[in-house]
């Protein structure tokens, strides 16, 4: 069953931040794909663990501790069995996607398993945080990148991919969803491929986590790193997944408490999984209220999420394309809820600018995708990006705001 218009507004009742009004109008937040924002169940879960549990985990003999530790493993198993991870101790928490990509790159890197010669291939629509670690790996290394080229419409053109995908290459990280255009990459296209020649894989889920069902198992990847903010859920927690032969295989890149066995000044040895990653006091709020958010997310179901923001996206599309000089950029078949464009002859940071005077928040800028700026000679675009509890009367705040703004600045 679609969601409706009364289902859609007692979902947006439940975020306390959307009450409020910017220059005198309601907000109308059209950038999720930056950050979401929390519904009340999940600042309840860090409210109740602040008030009711705070304590360092798996150190403490006492009763808080205890509880402290239970919750938080029970996050990870929430966690775990929404991405259907076969074992909740692939679940490592981290602070965010970067902080997971980063992670897995230094770790290769530790590892001596890349040698110069060996390549990564990326693809030109990924992030800045799934480019720069590996071209740090490269120059740690001696290995090269190889990244795949994108079309007009803002897809992978996989026409050469036997040429950039061969026994060299040894890492493979592609972005799920690209968060500049939307696009819907196909990497059930590259993963079997990829994973025939021994190369490992990286998925970069940020954009996808909180957008469609994902089932690690049948991803058939290594690892799958997301964010907890793009997920209704606070900053500074995420995920790495990780397979458990691959994340006993490779070595830890953080030292310090909770990731060893025994310390001595001769020797040190790790901890299992999946603590050996996990080095330090955790974000044990933050682990909690993401499992608190996929707790939220399931009880509406991620198909009906999509189903209305994919609703959202034609409606705004359709709306936006009626504006005189508009350029979309990101045109592919299979999008989710991003609408990335410019207007001709105004710049991008001036019209989000003006909007955000009527109360609509959009990104402007790179997004943190410069080479797939350049790849459209562009500076950056104005970015529309809708969540579960957007409605049809943010598009219509939206467009109206972006024609007024339009007519000011020409
Ligand atoms: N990665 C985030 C975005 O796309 C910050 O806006």
């Amino acid at each position: 069953m679609p969601l409706d218009e009364q289902a859609i507004q007692n979902i947006r009742a439940q975020f306390p931040i959307l009450k409020q009004e910017v220059n005198g109008t309601p907000i109308t937040y059209l950038d999720n794909a930056a950050t979401t924002h929390n519904p009340q169940a999940v600042i309840d879960a860090s409210t109740k663990y602040y008030t009711e549990t705070n304590s360092n985990i798996h150190r403490g003999a006492h009763y808080l501790s205890r509880q402290a530790t239970a919750a938080h493993e029970a996050a990870r198993d929430t966690i775990a069995k929404h991405f259907n991870a076969a074992h909740s101790h692939e679940i490592i928490f981290t602070s965010g996607t970067t902080d997971s990509i980063n992670l897995v790159s230094t770790s290769i890197s530790l590892s001596g398993d890349i040698k110069s010669g060996d390549r990564v291939l990326i693809s030109g629509l990924e992030h800045h945080s799934n480019i720069v670690p590996w071209q740090m790996l490269c120059e740690q290394t001696g290995a090269e990148l190889d990244v795949i080229p994108i079309t007009d419409n803002g897809e992978w053109n996989l026409t050469n991919l036997d040429t950039l995908l061969t026994e060299r290459t040894k890492v493979v990280a592609i972005s799920h969803i690209s968060n500049a255009l939307g696009t819907i990459n196909p990497i059930e296209k590259i993963i079997p491929k990829a994973k025939a020649i021994g190369a490992l894989v990286l998925v970069d889920g940020a954009q996808s986590s909180a957008h469609m069902q994902v089932d690690v198992q049948k991803l058939g990847c290594d690892f799958y790193v997301f964010s907890g903010h793009k997920c209704y859920a606070p900053t500074g927690i995420g995920v790495l997944w990780g397979r458990e032969d691959v994340l006993n295989h490779l070595p830890p890149y953080k030292g310090g408490g909770e990731m060893i066995k025994l310390v001595s000044f001769e020797k040190t040895t790790y901890n299992e999984l999946p603590f050996k990653y996990e080095a330090g006091t955790p974000n044990i709020e933050g682990a909690i209220a993401l499992a608190a958010a996929f707790d939220w997310i399931n009880e509406i179901g991620l198909d009906d999420m999509a189903a209305h923001e994919d609703h959202l996206l034609e409606i705004a599309t359709a709306a936006i394309k009626e504006i005189p000089g508009i350029k979309i950029y990101g045109t592919a078949d299979k999008k989710s809820a991003v609408l990335s464009f410019n207007i001709e002859g105004i710049h991008h940071y001036d019209l989000g600018t003006l909007i955000d005077q009527m109360g609509v928040a959009v990104r402007t800028g790179h997004h943190c995708c410069q080479p797939l700026m350049a790849r459209f000679s562009i500076q950056g675009t104005v970015r529309a990006s809708f969540a579960i509890y957007n409605n049809e009367q943010d598009v219509h705040t939206f467009i109206s705001a972006l024609k007024k703004a339009s007519m000011m600045l020409a």
